[in-house]
C-alpha cells in the first residue's frame, strides 16, 4: 500500500521537550502508513500577516516565505499540529503560520490544487504545563476556524497536560497509542 502524506507543523522552540517527545511517539506509531514532512515553526520563522489585503486582490501573498508551507498544505492527506500551550494560545511563530493562511481565507477557490471535496483530517497534539481546564477546546476551536478554509478539520486531539507538575507522566504513551490505533483502523 502506498503511504499517504502527513504534514507536521511543529510549534515548540525546544527540540527535546515534551511536544517533541509526544510527536516522536505519534510518528513512530504511524510510520508504516504515512510519509511525514516536518515544518519547524521556529526555524522557518515566517513573517506575520500584515493584513494588507494584497492576497485579496492578487490571490497570493506579497511575501514568498509562506510558499513552501502552502505547497505542502495543498498536497497533504493529513495535517498534524504539535505545540505547547503558550498563554492559552499558540506560540508566536506558529500563530504567524496560521495567520498567513489568510491567503486561503481571501481566495479559497484559487488554491493550486482544489481537488479535495471532503475535509482532510488534522491531529492536534498539545502539551501544557498546568491542567488543561478547557484550554485545548479553545485552541481546537480557533484552529478549526482557520483550517476550514483549506478543507481540513481536527479529528483527533491529544493533550499531555501538567508537564510542569508531573514531568514523567507515562500515561501519554497510552493516549498516543489509542489515537494512532483509531487512525490505523480507518486507513487499513
Ligand atoms: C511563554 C510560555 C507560556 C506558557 N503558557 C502556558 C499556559 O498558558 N498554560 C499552561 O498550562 N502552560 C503554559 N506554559 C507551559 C508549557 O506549555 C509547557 O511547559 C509545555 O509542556 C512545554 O512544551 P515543550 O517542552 O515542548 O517546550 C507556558 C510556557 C511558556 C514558555
Amino acid at each position: 500500500m502506498e503511504k499517504e502524506k502527513a504534514l507536521v507543523i511543529f510549534g515548540s522552540p525546544r527540540n527535546n521537550g515534551y511536544t517533541k517527545k509526544m510527536l516522536n511517539l505519534f510518528m513512530n506509531e504511524l510510520k508504516e502508513i504515512y510519509d511525514f514532512s516536518i515544518i519547524n515553526a521556529y526555524d522557518i520563522a515566517i513573517k506575520p500577516c500584515y493584513g494588507c489585503d494584497f492576497c485579496e486582490k492578487n490571490g497570493v501573498c506579497r511575501f514568498s516565505d509562506f510558499n513552501k508551507i502552502k505547497m505542502l498544505l495543498d498536497e497533504t492527506d493529513m495535517l498534524v499540529i504539535a505545540s505547547p500551550v503558550y498563554n492559552m494560545g499558540f506560540p508566536a511563530p506558529l500563530k504567524a503560520i496560521f495567520d498567513r493562511m489568510q491567503v486561503y481565507y481571501n481566495k479559497p477557490l484559487q488554491r493550486e490544487k482544489d481537488y479535495y471535496s471532503e475535509f482532510r483530517d488534522a491531529v492536534l497534539l498539545l502539551t501544557c504545563g498546568r491542567a488543561d481546564n478547557g484550554v485545548s477546546e479553545i485552541l481546537s476551536k480557533s484552529l478549526n476556524y482557520i483550517l476550514k478554509c483549506i478543507d481540513i478539520k481536527i479529528k483527533y486531539k491529544t493533550v499531555w497536560e501538567k508537564t510542569d507538575l508531573n514531568p514523567n507522566d507515562s500515561g501519554i504513551f497510552l493516549k498516543i497509542k489509542m489515537v494512532s490505533k483509531s487512525i490505523m483502523e480507518i486507513k487499513t
